[in-house]
């Protein structure tokens, strides 16, 4: 089986380290949208059609039999556009707030402009949304595009943007796949709980994956 994924940079390839480690007999193809970057701050309607052109190269051109949208971002706006669309599995990232808002009791949600603004609508109907501090990073994706094997300049900006919650909330969610390159950062400045959606896909995919093979189908022969 081979997977596509794809994101506007690095941030999409911490997905794909998982998926390796998790379904190590599937071929993987790996697409950077670097003139996209960042994702985060264009309209709905740029993303949406650059996911679809991305969904379009990975199945046309690379021939890929499931899609992981490897990108928060991406997935917030065009996920089940690309599901109505495409015909084989599109798998993606949603943050999940419900789940959350009832978990903990504070969380600070790290996302791009675009996620922000999407979740924004998503979270008015939750009965626990005061336990949700959503918290958009305008330009962390282009910085960890940069410094994302700099730990030196990763801890600096966690020291100088998120110390400050210390104390005041008691997990981190991870909205943006690029934000998983200071996982390790926040872990030991904030010392609270760091959540991303990675567990969540891979389950979702063993589940549906084992179905696919258990559905697959076998021709035999004789000589
Ligand atoms: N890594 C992406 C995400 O999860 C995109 C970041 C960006 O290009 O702004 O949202």
């Amino acid at each position: 089986m081979k997977i596509g994924l794809f994101d506007s940079g690095v941030g999409g390839i911490k997905v794909l380290e998982s998926l390796r480690q998790h379904f190590s007999c599937c071929d993987y193809v790996y697409l950077f949208d670097k003139n996209g970057l960042p994702y985060g701050n264009k309209s709905v309607l740029e993303i949406r059609n650059r996911a679809i052109n991305a969904c379009d190269f990975l199945i046309r051109e690379k021939h890929v039999d499931a899609i992981v949208i490897a990108c928060n971002t991406a997935s917030c706006v065009a996920l089940s556009e690309c599901r109505k669309r495409y015909k084989i599995p599109i798998y993606g990232l949603i943050p999940p707030l419900k789940k959350l808002s009832l978990k903990y009791n504070k969380v600070l949600v790290l996302t791009t402009e675009l996620t922000h603004n999407i979740l924004l609508k998503t979270i008015k109907g939750l009965h626990n949304s005061k336990n949700l501090v959503l918290t958009p990073q305008k330009n962390l994706a282009i910085y960890i595009e940069k410094y994302a094997t700099n730990k030196f300049m990763l801890k600096k900006y966690v020291e100088e943007n998120l110390a400050k919650y210390k104390g005041i909330v008691d997990c981190v969610f991870l909205g943006c796949t690029h934000y998983y390159f200071i996982k390790n950062e926040l872990k030991e400045i904030l010392g609270c709980d760091i959540v991303d959606g990675r567990n969540a896909l891979i389950n979702k995919m063993q589940r549906e994956i084992f179905n696919f093979i258990k559905n697959s189908h076998t021709d035999f022969y004789y000589l």
